[in-house]
């Protein structure tokens, strides 16, 4: 077998000379930077170095690893800046809100070296996918303020019902706890965590497992921009903020992007769980279905790039591929030489596969493919399966069969099941039996088929892609998924209406001149008639 990938591919070369190792020792609690004294956690790096002969993960620092006690004081202040709706922060002005939003995204803007670098080094994210995450949520906070105020024009309307007056508005619910995924963990993070606090929520945030340095630079924006305890920031792990924080009964919001595991377990832990609204993004098994009449040079491309973009470690990702019978042998083979000619390497120097961040991440990847293979797949890319320490090279199984976990698991990592259908009745069946329902990606060439399977795919995913894989983007699109897969969307409007609820203000037509003396006379924020532009 020829290798893809050395030893070298993972090692540090020591002209990439990283920063000096960030020993972080701040939280935010109630607009103070409070200094922790107490443990830390090791921050290392998916990347190994060689010390003394014997290769190690690079060390970049450490974090405090708070406990509960510091995370309770966190929903204090949460709760206490909320103030049953009635505190600064959800009853301040539209304008107010926005200024303090757009201070933010300025000052957040002067940390972009810092945040790309960390995103390369702490979640090896490749070095244009990491300036692109960070340019992306950028713009996405800059488009949330935009429909903000057009959500606001849409409030200042007054309607007459049947000769009841009423102004609605979208109110916010209340205390937000918010947790990120360490794929995207500015991007998916502050895609919910802004909006949220933009609609006059208050936030406890606790960064994901990996990616938690990179949060670091922007502690100071948070608390220079927000007014006290409208964002706290713990550090930590889960079962230790995020558990006592659910158990006191104090959150309204639990925005999660992450797996359903996670996500009913906490919801579990609220003493009243039908109070907590949930905003969650999940695991998804996204399937490519590559029909008979498939422009397969097309197919292959974009299977390549929806199965191995950022090593598969993308909820959107193509997680399982169904070919037809007449085209599998041509599509197998051309989709593993387009995989095998991807460069294993470090994000720096933009490689293609980089190393994984999660702990045993390599040997998950490896237990999926020896499964497959004693139930009878074969890794079919020469190069698939090949490590290099914490680099897996992509591996495209088949014939899989559909009692092995990785076709029944969602793999979230660089190994693909590829499974051989003669009838769409086959395919159909397991898109209908599996617990996920995000999307799908199909490949034809020919309208009346395509048109057929839209129709078969469409009340069981929640975006069709045809001849494309599958993405979130463009952000203004609706973003969710059935099943196990998401609990409400999100897009730049939808993340808005996602975290706040509609609230009215009405009166009959004989007390009309009541509402115009409150509108008149500024008397109320939100029965107000200003007209943000
Ligand atoms: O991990 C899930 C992300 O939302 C996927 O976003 O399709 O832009 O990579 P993406």
């Amino acid at each position: 077998m020829t290798h893809a990938i050395s030893a070298k591919d993972s090692l540090l070369d020591p002209k990439d000379a990283l920063l000096e190792p960030i020993h972080h020792s701040t939280y935010l609690i109630d607009g103070q930077l409070k200094t922790w004294k107490g443990e830390v956690a090791q921050v290392y790096s998916p990347i190994l170095t060689a010390v003394d002969g014997v290769e190690e993960p690079v060390h970049l620092g450490s974090a405090p690893d708070l406990k509960r006690e510091q995370g309770l004081e966190a929903l204090t202040a949460a709760k206490k800046a909320y103030d049953h709706g009635r505190g600064a922060w959800p009853t301040a002005s539209a304008s107010e809100r926005i200024a303090a939003m757009e201070k933010f995204i300025d000052c957040m803007v002067e940390q972009r070296e810092l945040v790309v670098k960390l995103l390369m080094w702490e979640i090896c994210k490749r070095k244009k996918d990491a300036v692109k995450e960070f340019t992306r949520t950028v713009d996405y906070l800059r488009d949330t303020v935009s429909e903000y105020k057009e959500l606001h024009r849409e409030g200042s309307h007054i309607h007459n019902v049947d000769g009841t007056l009423a102004q609605i508005r979208r109110g916010p619910l209340g205390v937000v706890l918010c947790l990120g995924p360490f794929n995207y963990p500015l991007n998916e993070t502050f895609c919910v965590l802004l909006p949220a606090i933009l609609m006059g929520n208050t936030a406890v945030f606790k960064p994901a497992k990996y990616g938690v340095l990179l949060i670091t630079p922007l502690l100071e924006a948070f608390r220079t921009c927000f007014p006290p305890g409208v964002i706290n920031v713990v550090f930590g792990r889960g079962r230790e903020l995020a558990s006592p924080i659910m158990e006191s009964g104090d959150v309204d919001v639990l925005a999660l992007i992450g797996n359903s595991k996670s996500s009913n377990a906490l919801i579990g832990q609220h003493p009243k769980p039908n109070r907590v609204r949930q905003v969650l993004g999940l695991e998804a098994k996204n399937p490519a279905i590559i029909l008979a009449d498939a422009d397969l040079d097309l197919a292959v491309k974009q299977c390549v790039s929806g199965a191995w973009s950022y090593n598969g470690q993308r909820c959107t990702a193509l997680k399982v591929i169904y070919v037809h019978k007449h085209v599998r042998a041509e599509f197998l083979e051309k989709f593993a030489e387009a995989t095998d000619r991807l460069r294993a390497g470090l994000p720096f120097a933009d490689a293609d596969i980089t190393p994984l961040p999660e702990r045993g991440k390599v040997e998950a990847m490896q237990a999926y493919v020896n499964e497959a293979v004693e139930k009878g797949a074969k890794v079919i890319n020469a190069k698939g399966g090949e490590t290099a320490g914490s680099i897996f090279f992509p591996a495209i199984l088949f014939p899989v069969s559909r009692d092995t976990s990785i076709f029944k698991e969602e793999q979230f990592g660089p190994v693909c099941p590829v499974i051989e259908f003669e009838d769409l009745e086959e395919v159909m069946a397991d898109i209908a039996a599996s617990d996920y329902g995000q999307q799908a990606s199909v490949f034809s060439q020919n309208p009346e088929s395509m048109g057929t399977v839209i129709d078969q795919l469409v009340n069981q995913v929640c975006r069709v892609n045809l001849n494309s894989s599958c993405q979130r983007g463009p952000d203004a699109l609706p973003f969710t998924g059935r099943k196990d897969s998401a609990v409400a969307t999100l897009s730049v409007r939808a993340a808005l209406r996602s975290f706040s609820i509609r609230t009215l203000v009405a009166c009959s037509d004989s007390q009309k001149d009541t509402l115009e003396a409150v509108v008149a006379g500024r008397h109320s924020t939100f029965s107000s008639m200003d007209y943000l532009l």
